[in-house]
C-alpha cells in the first residue's frame, strides 16, 4: 500500500488577485501556486510591484480592501481558507500562522512594554497563569538572542535599537508556537551584519521549531542564506521556481539569469535591478510573456503567453527555457 504524502500545511493553487481599476478589473497576480511544508524556507524574490507581498496576504486572510481573490485557493492546515470564519481565522493567525513586517511597528504597540505585548499575547490564547506567561516571554526573548531579557521585558519598543525591535517582533510572532511563519521584508531596514544575524537566526529557529518559512526578499544575498527553494515572481506571475542550489547553478527563466547577473556585480546586502526599464504595471501587462518587453532573447513566439512548465521539480514559464545563461 502506497501513502500519500501528507498535504503541506500551506498550499497555494492557482491563486488569483485583482483590483478594479477605472477601466475594469485588473489582474494583480495570476495563476501562483507552491507548496509549504514545515521545516523548509521559501524565498519569495522579485522586483517591486510584482505581487509578493499581495500573495503573502492572500495566505493570512488580510487582503487589502480594494483587492479581491478572484479564483484559485489557499488551504491551510487542510482546509479551503475562503472557507474559514471570522473566529477560525483568529485561531489560525498567531498560534498557527505568523507574520512579520519590514517594519516591526506594524506587529508592536509603541504605547506598552514589550514584554507585556507578549504576555497578554499568550493569556489570549492560552489558559495557563501570568508568572508562566512572563516565564515564556522572557524564554522567548532568549531563543531570539536578546541580551538581558528580564530587564527587556520592561522597554518600550521606541527604547529598542532596530535590530532588537525585529528580535522582539520575531519573539511576539512565535510567543504562540506557530507552524508557519511568514517574512516580509523584514531586515531590508536594517544594516547589512543585523540582517544577516537576523536571517540566520530565522534559520536556526526553523530547524528547531520545525517552523515553515516563507520569506519575500529583493535580496539575493538573503536568499542565499535562507531558502531550500526559491520562486520568483514577475509582473503578478511564477515565472521559475526550484531548489536554491538549482536556481543559482543553472536558472533558466531569462529573468531570473538577469536577477543573478545583476547581484553578482552588486554589493552583497544590496538589492538587485540592473535589469534594463522596469515592471509594467497591472493593467499594462502584454499579453503575451510579460517579460517579453525586457527579455534580451525575446522571438515571435513569444507574443503568446507561457504556460508554466507541468509536473516539474524545477518550474519554469518561457518557450525557451535555459536559452539565456549566466555569462
Ligand atoms: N491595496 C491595493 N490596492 C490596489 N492595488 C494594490 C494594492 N496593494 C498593492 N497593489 C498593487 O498590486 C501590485 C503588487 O503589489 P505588491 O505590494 O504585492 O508588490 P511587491 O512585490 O510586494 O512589491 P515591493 O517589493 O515593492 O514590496 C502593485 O502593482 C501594487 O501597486
Ligand atoms: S517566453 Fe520569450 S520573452 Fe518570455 S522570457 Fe521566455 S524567451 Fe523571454
Ligand atoms: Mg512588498
Amino acid at each position: 500500500m502506497t501513502i500519500a504524502p501528507a498535504q503541506a500545511p500551506v498550499r497555494v493553487e492557482g491563486l488569483h488577485l485583482i483590483r478594479h481599476g477605472a477601466s475594469g478589473p485588473e489582474d494583480l497576480v495570476t495563476d501562483l501556486s507552491f507548496d509549504l511544508p514545515r521545516g523548509s524556507a521559501l524565498a519569495l524574490v522579485g522586483e517591486s510591484g510584482s505581487g509578493k507581498s499581495l500573495s503573502a496576504l492572500a495566505i493570512m486572510g488580510l487582503l487589502p480592501q480594494g483587492v479581491q481573490v478572484a479564483g484559485g485557493t489557499v488551504s491551510l492546515f487542510g482546509q479551503d481558507s475562503s472557507r474559514l470564519s471570522k473566529r477560525d481565522w483568529r485561531r489560525l493567525r498567531g498560534t498557527r500562522l505568523a507574520m512579520i513586517f519590514q517594519d516591526p511597528m506594524t506587529s508592536l504597540d509603541p504605547c506598552f512594554k514589550v514584554g507585556a505585548q507578549i504576555v497578554e499575547t499568550i493569556l489570549a490564547h492560552e489558559d495557563i497563569s501570568r508568572a508562566d506567561a512572563r516565564a515564556r516571554a522572557i524564554e522567548l526573548l532568549e531563543q531570539v538572542q536578546i541580551p538581558d531579557p528580564q530587564a527587556r521585558l520592561h522597554a518600550y519598543p521606541h527604547e529598542l535599537s532596530g535590530g532588537l525591535r525585529q528580535r522582539v517582533m520575531i519573539a511576539a510572532a512565535l510567543a504562540l508556537r506557530p507552524e508557519i511563519l511568514i517574512a516580509d521584508e523584514p531586515t531590508t531596514a536594517l544594516d547589512v551584519t543585523t540582517q544577516a544575524a537576523i536571517v540566520s537566526l530565522v534559520d536556526d529557529l526553523r530547524r528547531d521549531l520545525d517552523l515553515g518559512v516563507l520569506w519575500i526578499t529583493h535580496d539575493l544575498g538573503v536568499v542565499s542564506q535562507l531558502a531550500d527553494r526559491v520562486a520568483v515572481l514577475y509582473a503578478g506571475e511564477m515565472v521559475e521556481c526550484a531548489t536554491k542550489d538549482e536556481i543559482f547553478a543553472a536558472p533558466r527563466h531569462p529573468y531570473t539569469v538577469g536577477l543573478i547577473d545583476s547581484a553578482r556585480v552588486r554589493e552583497p546586502g544590496i538589492p538587485f535591478g540592473l535589469i534594463k526599464g522596469s515592471v509594467p504595471e497591472p493593467g499594462a501587462w502584454p499579453t503575451g510573456c510579460r517579460f517579453a518587453p525586457r527579455c534580451p532573447i525575446a522571438q515571435d513566439a513569444c507574443a503568446t503567453h507561457p504556460l508554466a512548465s507541468a509536473g516539474e521539480e524545477h518550474m519554469t514559464r518561457c518557450h525557451f527555457p535555459g536559452k539565456a545563461v549566466l555569462q
